[in-house]
Order: C-alpha cells, then sequence, then structure tokens
C-alpha cells in the first residue's frame, strides 16, 4: 500500500511563492543548476531524473533536456507553483510519500533548498526511505540544506521589511539545538491588505547524523560539499549538499 505523508504544509502555496520569489537571485541558481548538471554527468545508470518538491521548476526548466538524452521531470505538491511553473519540463503534482512511481524506476533525482526536510523526524526517515526505493541501485540522490552548525551559529535570525510588488514581509526564526529545529512563523501582507501567515520548522543534522540517517533508509554518501565549487564543508559554509547512491535492497 502507498505510504500516507503529511501532506502539504500551510506554509506553502502561495505564502511561500509569493514570499521567496523575490529572494531567488537568479546568478545563485544558473549555479545551482551548473552543480546539477555536473553531478549528473558521472551517473552510469539509466533511466529518468525527477526533481522532488520542484516547485516553480527554477532548476527543472534549465535542466530538462540537458542530460544527455534523459527525461527528467518535477513533482510537487503545490498546484499554485505548477501552474506558473517556468517553462521547458513535464512536472506531476504528486505527495513526495507517495511518488507515483514503480519501484527501481528512476536513475536519479534531486531535492533543493531543504525540500527533504521540512517533515517530523519520523517522516523524514520514511521519506528518504521512499525515495531509495523508487531509485535504480547505484542510481543517485542529490539534496541540498544548510549545515547544522551555520544555523546553530545563528539561532536567532529574522526579516522586516518590503518586497519589490509592494508586501511587506516579517519573518521571526529561532533555532532550537535540543530538536534540531529552526522554528519560523512568516507573514505577508500584500498590497491590497489581505495577509497569508504560516509557521513552519526546517530540521537540520549535524553530519554524522546525517550520513546515519541516510544510510538507515539505503544510501551510500559520496561526498558532502560546504557548496557549489564542490569544496568541503568548513565552519564558514553555508550550504551542505550531499551526494547519495542507493545500495543494493
Ligand atoms: C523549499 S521549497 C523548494 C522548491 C524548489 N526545489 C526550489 O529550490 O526552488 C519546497 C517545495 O516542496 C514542496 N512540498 C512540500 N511538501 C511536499 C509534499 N509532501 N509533496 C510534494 N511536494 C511538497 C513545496 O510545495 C515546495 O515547492
Amino acid at each position: 500500500m502507498a505510504d500516507r505523508g503529511p501532506g502539504l504544509s500551510d506554509f506553502f502555496g502561495e505564502l511561500y511563492l509569493r514570499s521567496t520569489l523575490p529572494f531567488l537571485a537568479g546568478d545563485v541558481t544558473d549555479r545551482e543548476v551548473e552543480y546539477l548538471r555536473q553531478a549528473f554527468s558521472d551517473l552510469r545508470v539509466p533511466g529518468p531524473i525527477a526533481d522532488l518538491g520542484c516547485g516553480h521548476g527554477r532548476h527543472a526548466s534549465q535542466l530538462a533536456g540537458t542530460l544527455g538524452g534523459r527525461f527528467l521531470f518535477g513533482a510537487d505538491l503545490d498546484p499554485v507553483s505548477l501552474a506558473e511553473r517556468d517553462a521547458g519540463f513535464d512536472a506531476v503534482r504528486a505527495d513526495l510519500f507517495r511518488l507515483p512511481l514503480a519501484d527501481r524506476r528512476l536513475a536519479g533525482a534531486y531535492a533543493w533548498y531543504s525540500t527533504l526536510f521540512v517533515f517530523e523526524d519520523a517522516d523524514i526517515e520514511r521519506l528518504l526511505k521512499r525515495v531509495a526505493a523508487v531509485l535504480k541501485p547505484a542510481g543517485m540522490l542529490v539534496f541540498h540544506t544548510v549545515p547544522y552548525e551555520h544555523v546553530a551559529s545563528l539561532p536567532v535570525a529574522g526579516f522586516d521589511g518590503p518586497l519589490p510588488d509592494g508586501s511587506h514581509l516579517v519573518e521571526k526564526a529561532s533555532f532550537d539545538p535540543a530538536t534540531g529545529r529552526d522554528n519560523a512563523y512568516r507573514e505577508l501582507t500584500r498590497p491590497d491588505g489581505t495577509v497569508l501567515s504560516g509557521h513552519f520548522f526546517i530540521r537540520y543534522y549535524p553530519r554524522p547524523e546525517m550520513a546515519r540517517l541516510v544510510e538507515g533508509a539505503g544510501f551510500k554518501v559520496k561526498w558532502m560539499h560546504g557548496g557549489l565549487d564542490g569544496g568541503p564543508v568548513s565552519a564558514a559554509s553555508t550550504d551542505l549538499i550531499v551526494g547519495l547512491e542507493r545500495t543494493h535492497a
């Protein structure tokens, strides 16, 4: 039977999209796309690649058609992001916990921007196992998040200011080292006065714990990079990019 997941939190959809798009710099996305292209260029397993939680498709739209003839598609549960997505790639509206894929269907998958870590701990484990199941043996999963140590070094963060479209955004976040969760509240007041608001959290794992988590789900760690240059994780790193190989089940 398909695994039931937590579904889409209130935070994703309109609130996430309208308040996040203004902060996504095109040149950074371009470098992320190049990183992913390089990462999958060594993959020898035949088959498609999925962008898990593709959102509006800033990566998938650029990667599709450039991966040596591989089919690339996006999956996301938010209809707004999919409806407004960038051109040039196929997408399916699907819950990551109930991906409409047969086991061992994919050669590769990636999930950018902490997408795999916005769930309860037990759900993150289930999700990683589900992703492992739909990958072929030796298939590859690449995911992006932020190093635990970086978030812990800035335990309280916030934003209060205008956005280019005349909206006003307020965000307050505080990291709890005991649970590894960054708990946040975001409120967007739109130019017409309507207010969108929601709570969310992101779970961060120290690297040894992260390694145990993914190995327990059926992966082998191939690399942990501290940035898009492919260098190691250091105290100054603000990115954690993990490359995994699906071990033989
Ligand atoms: C942090 S955003 C990242 C979007 C995109 N990967 C990017 O880097 O711009 C996470 C995405 O995951 C989607 N998402 C959250 N929970 C989901 C679920 N249970 N099933 C499918 N998509 C989900 C959200 O709608 C959102 O588009």
